[in-house]
């Protein structure tokens, strides 16, 4: 039985990585599925979904603005009939400069994306979710969110915040059946990441990323989006407030000299 079978889903920042993963994975388990973002590309998500035989449909739309938001959702009980599934993925990097060069309104920009954005899909699908008595919203936070050194202060700013965001509202809606959880990345390949990756290339240390973690490699946004799945789903239902990692074991770790503990398993294996 496909796991989300006559689920009705929103994806936010759905033309591309993490989003579009996702958008195509909820479709390949049974959801309807618009697929929100502010790139035209966002079409594509949802021809891609239709060619392998889903249900999707395509909004382009600001998921940082409050009009966007509340016309995305209207779209999406105007054609599905209802909503069980919000998942809001939208973001951006911000601003990259030294933070004494940053300014406040490069800061209230990615704010208004990649935190205000969450809480506006919490604050228009959770009615709707409520008076169904439930429903599965999930953001995407990062890494950066929990500990420095993953993004710029900005970024990881807005991300501690949307941890904060998923705690806090699941709770404000305590006893309505409604669930709320973030994802927490590390290092995906994705369009955000292409400038690490293009620059890796252009050093030859592209075989170096990712080394940090004890699984030593990043990751694919179907791994993302396999976690989204499954918060998204019924298998998730007691899985409320939380902000799990999906970082091949990055936030597991202190810093450490070498290759750590694991040197041990290789020198035993070495002697085999
Ligand atoms: N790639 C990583 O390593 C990584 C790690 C941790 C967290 N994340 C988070 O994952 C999420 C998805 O990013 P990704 O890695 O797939 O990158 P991506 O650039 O491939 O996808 C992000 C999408 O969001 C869209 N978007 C940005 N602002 C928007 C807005 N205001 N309204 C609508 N759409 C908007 C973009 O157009 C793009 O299609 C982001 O929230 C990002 O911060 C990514």
């Amino acid at each position: 039985m496909p796991r989300l079978k006559a689920k009705r889903a929103i994806v936010t920042g759905a033309a591309s990585g993490i989003g579009r993963a996702s958008a195509r994975a909820f479709a390949a388990e049974g959801a309807s599925v618009l697929c929100v973002d502010r790139a035209e590309a966002v079409h594509e998500t949802a021809q891609m979904i239709e060619k392998a035989g889903g249900r999707a449909l395509s909004m382009t739309a600001d998921a940082g603005a409050e009009t966007d938001v509340k016309t995305m959702i209207d779209k999406a009980l105007a054609a599905f009939g209802g909503l069980d599934i919000v998942y809001a993925n939208a973001g951006i990097v911000g601003p990259m400069e030294p933070i004494t060069d940053q300014t406040p309104e490069a800061w209230m920009e990615l704010l208004r994306i990649n935190l205000i954005g969450p809480f506006l899909a919490i604050k228009y699908a959770a009615p709707v979710m409520i008076g169904a008595g439930r429903g599965s919203i999930v953001c995407t936070a990062s890494v950066a969110g929990i500990n420095a050194n993953a993004g710029p202060p900005a970024y990881s700013a807005s991300k501690a915040g949307v941890i904060s965001l998923v705690k806090t509202s699941a709770n404000e809606l305590y006893g309505t059946g409604v669930r709320i959880n973030a994802i927490c990345p590390g290092l995906i390949e994705t369009g955000i990441t292409k400038p690490i990756f293009d620059a890796a290339k252009a050093r030859g240390t592209h075989d170096k990323i990712g080394q940090l973690n004890p699984l030593r490699r990043y990751g694919q946004p179907e791994e993302i989006a396999a976690m989204a799945l499954f918060l998204a789903s019924d298998e998730a239902s007691y899985v409320n407030g939380q902000a799990i990692a999906v970082d091949g074991g990055l936030t597991s770790t202190l810093p450490f000299a070498g290759r750590g503990g694991g040197s041990q398993i290789r020198a035993l294996q070495a002697k085999k």
